[in-house]
């Protein structure tokens, strides 16, 4: 598995604190079968046309000395999209996932529809793909939205975790997977326990085997190598789903 969405790039945002932390965060993905993980910390577009600032460099450097052979560390950022980004910043790929043309982008949780609609339109335009992190956290997520997101050109990142989730948030995560519209799942871990791999199992009890290897493997790796992703098929979630999380929380423990 690949996990493309991570605040383990040490004490540079709210994610892990410390070197140690995310080396121990590393080896519990390991052992979950996680290879690849892309430290994506907070990055406002403001500031993107300055690059990465060199503290990140530093917190690199000192985590690579640290860290497990698996999983392998890719760099990259999750760009805060609450004002344009520039044509010049967008050239530049050190804030990009692997260095590849997609960028993991959020917004402030209350955006509007057509402020979303305005900024992935303007990054699309600018040859860069926008990877939209946790769509289903906005308000203004529907299937109606998503779908005209990637009519733009958009990618969908849903929550690996907010799969389980009774939540709103939840809902929508799963209506997501279960219309095939969500590109990839990632764990977003702060230096905690979220992980991708709890998406992938749950889907997997949903006998969506398929759906999870190009979720979590094959679309996750595409994006890495710069390729496209793959259509995902739609995943009907049973309506007993409640029951199945019970059924995995208990048998994981
Ligand atoms: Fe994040």
């Amino acid at each position: 598995m690949i996990d493309l969405h991570s605040h383990l790039l040490p004490g540079v945002d709210d994610g892990s604190r410390s070197v140690d932390q995310s080396v121990k965060v590393l080896g519990a993905m390991a052992q979950q079968g996680i290879t690849d993980v892309c430290l994506t910390p907070h990055f406002p577009a403001g500031r993107a046309e300055a690059g990465l600032p060199v503290a990140h460099e530093r917190a690199f450097t000192a985590l690579r000395e640290q860290a497990p052979a698996v999983p392998r560390l890719h760099r990259g950022a999750e760009v805060m999209l609450d004002r344009p980004i520039n044509r010049q910043a967008a050239a530049i790929r050190s804030f990009t996932l692997g260095g590849s043309r997609y960028m993991l982008v959020e917004f402030p949780r209350l955006v509007a529809f057509d402020i979303v609609n305005n900024a992935l339109s303007q990054v699309s335009a600018m040859g860069v793909i926008p990877l939209l992190a946790h769509p289903e956290r906005y308000s203004c997520c529907s299937v109606n939205a998503v779908r005209h997101w990637k009519s733009i050109g958009a990618k969908m990142q849903v929550d690996a975790t907010t799969l389980l989730s009774a939540q709103a948030r939840g809902q929508r995560a799963r209506q997501l997977v279960a219309e095939g519209l969500a590109d990839i799942l990632a764990g977003d871990n702060h230096g905690d326990d979220r992980t991708v791999a709890t998406g992938a199992h749950f889907l997997k009890a949903q006998d969506g085997v398929e759906q999870v290897e190009l979720l979590v493997v094959r679309n996750p790796a595409a994006i890495l190598s710069d390729q496209p992703v793959a259509p995902v098929p739609p995943l009907a979630i049973r309506r007993s789903w409640m029951r199945r999380i019970k059924e995995f929380l208990e048998g994981g423990r």
